[in-house]
């Protein structure tokens, strides 16, 4: 949530630092939408500029800023006050001799800002970040420390998730500091060049750098002509090591897409095969660690809940072996059933979503190992584990998580299947489910589209599914409501006559999962509904003379979460479109969730 970017170089040409900004800001604008801003120093003073909005649109030209080498930029998910361009960041200090782009909370920003009122500081926003650039105003200007041991001493005084980056009028240090929220160092990888960057992400440099350095928590860094990264409570420095990162500036991009979450869609023919190629080695450690636990806890949010939901079925009928599924928010809520010899699996794409993050550290202070399955390298996620799978599905851009979703369903089938001695069994089922996507994508996109166009007024859609298809109706249901802001639920066949069969009536869409075991039963629950007036829509290998329409998916077994999902993808997407609304950006959300 909130996308910071500093960049520092050694020269002006080509604006070169508005232009990494901006450009930078336009890629990491899945983080927050509501507003943005840019700050930078041009002979010595901090000029700035801030707008309510999308940045995606937006033209270095339109913007009027000068030349230089130094600028930092921020997009926002608002949290501490409205959407307005006064709370918008970058903030500063009042005489605008210091700024700061935040993300993350600082929970204890009204006691900060009752003690700097006190000394005089007068602010101006509802924001939890203002107090920051205050606070450095005050170590520096007021208690003469350098602007390093200025950001220190604040950093020293937050409380709560933070990463940020600061800049001074007349200095060509940028320094910033991290603990909770992601901070990611980019080095400029040219002859010479004496480039820096900072971010909340690797795209917002992949274009210019993969080279990165990953800022733990309780760090900062200065850049000055060198990287210097110090432990904020030691002040000692911290030997770093420069990683190159694997994904490419394209992965990034649209390309001939018109969105991302198209484009991250199709992309499912592949992702599913890369989330398997996993080192045997990998595999079989993280299967040896189950064997010798007590007790597994998959814990996620969201998509990768669902995800985990599928796990946990996936164990029990493939491996034999239970596990816990518990949403991140309410792990804290379990740790008393948890004991050092507990397991457990944290699923995320991003590695940073804050719910998560707290589960994580809840457990390591009982001793519990984690292991993870995430897709972004370097992530808070990946450094907490004791043994990290990566996803391999490359950046997800899109706010929605769908390919993302489909690779760590593949990787809970390897591991079912590593578990129950079917190493290659699992793979070869994963790799057939693979091959099938574009053919479910090719056959059915128009037909999905018309179906969106034609149930784009719904009021509700309701998705039904036993056993592992039941994961899959959560999934769709949250994939219909976030983009589309259809309201829509998921339910488990069999517990719609429980109560919510009271809101079926005349034309209410309703989705039928099957899958091979659940068939009979299922259908049984979708005539209780027909009799009731639905408009049922049949996914499955099957069709059925009940159906009003009926979308073919083949049957592939216990990989059939796998391939269910992507018509329903689709189709979210089409009713977004159908609606006018904006599939990569849906309102109210962001990409990582990094605030509780
Ligand atoms: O990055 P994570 O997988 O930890 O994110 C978890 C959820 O925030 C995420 O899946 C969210 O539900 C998406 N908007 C779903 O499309």
């Amino acid at each position: 949530m909130c996308g910071i970017i500093g960049y520092k170089g050694s020269n002006q040409s080509d604006n070169i630092a508005n232009n990494v900004v901006l450009k930078g800001l336009q890629s990491l604008e899945y983080r927050g939408y509501d507003s943005w801003g840019i700050a930078n120093i041009y002979e010595n003073n901090i000029e700035s500029t801030k707008q309510i909005g999308k940045i995606g649109h937006i033209n270095l030209e339109d913007l009027n800023l000068k030349q230089t080498n130094i600028a930092v930029g921020h997009t926002r998910w608002a949290t501490h006050g409205n959407v307005t361009e006064t709370n918008a960041h970058p903030h500063f200090s009042s005489d605008k001799k210091i700024a700061v782009v935040h993300n993350g909370i600082i929970e204890n920003f009204q006691e900060i800002r009752g003690s700097l009122d006190q000394k005089g500081y007068k602010f101006i926003s509802q924001t939890d970040t203002e107090v920051i650039p205050k606070l450095i105003h005050y170590f520096h200007y007021k208690k003469n420390m350098s602007f390093k041991e200025a950001v220190r001493q604040t950093a020293l005084k937050l409380e709560g998730y933070y990463a940020f980056v600061a800049i001074k009028h007349d200095s060509d240090q940028m320094i910033g500091a991290r603990n909770g929220s992601p901070l990611v160092l980019g080095i400029g990888d040219g002859e010479g060049k004496n480039e820096f960057y900072a971010a909340s992400d690797v795209p917002a440099f992949l274009n210019h750098t993969n080279k990165a350095v990953y800022l733990d928590d309780n760090e900062m860094f200065i850049f000055d002509n060198q990287l210097e990264i110090f432990n904020i409570e030691s002040n000692k420095p911290v030997e770093y090591n420069i990683t190159d990162i694997t994904w490419n500036a394209q992965q990034a991009q649209k390309g001939e897409f018109k969105h991302f979450m198209l484009k991250e869609i199709s992309e499912q023919k592949f992702t599913i095969k890369k989330a398997i190629e996993q080192p045997k080695e990998l595999i079989n450690k993280v299967v040896d660690m189950i064997k010798n636990s007590v007790g597994v806890f998959f814990v996620a949010c969201g998509t990768s809940y669902h995800a985990g939901l599928a796990g946990s079925y996936l164990f029990s009928s493939i491996a034999k072996e239970h596990a816990n599924i518990v949403l991140a928010s309410e792990f804290p809520n379990h740790q008393d059933f948890i004991t050092k010899d507990t397991l457990m699996i944290a699923i995320s794409q991003s590695g940073e979503t804050a719910d998560l993050l707290q589960a994580v550290r809840v457990a390591k202070r009982k001793g519990v190992k984690i292991i993870s399955i995430v897709n972004v390298m370097g992530s808070t996620l990946m450094r907490l584990s004791d043994v990290s799978v990566l996803m391999n599905a490359g950046p997800e851009i899109c706010v929605l998580s769908t390919k993302s979703y489909t690779s760590q369903v593949a990787i809970l089938t390897l591991l079912a299947y590593t578990l129950a001695g079917k190493y290659e069994e699992g793979k070869k089922y994963i790799e057939e489910a693979s091959h099938y996507v574009d053919e479910i994508i090719d056959n059915n996109i128009e037909d999905i589209e018309n179906l969106a166009y034609q149930l784009k007024d719904s009021k509700d859609i309701f998705i039904i599914g036993r056993d592992l298809a039941y994961p899959t109706a959560l999934e769709c249901a949250l994939k219909v409501k976030e983009v589309s802001y259809i309201h829509a639920e998921g339910f488990a066949g069999g517990e719609l006559k429980h109560g919510t069969i009271a809101l079926i009536e005349e034309k209410v869409p309703v989705i039928v999962l099957n899958t091979e075991k659940t068939k009979k039963e299922i259908t049984g629950n979708a005539m209780e509904v027909k009799s009731r007036g639905a408009y049922l829509i049949g996914i499955n290998d099957e069709p059925n003379d009940i159906y009003d329409h009926y979308i073919y998916v083949p049957s592939v077994g216990v990989t059939d979460p796998i391939l269910d999902i992507i018509p329903v993808q689709l189709f979210a997407y089409y009713l977004a479109i159908a609606r006018g609304c904006d599939p990569d950006k849906p309102r109210n959300l962001a990409k990582s969730v990094t605030v509780k």
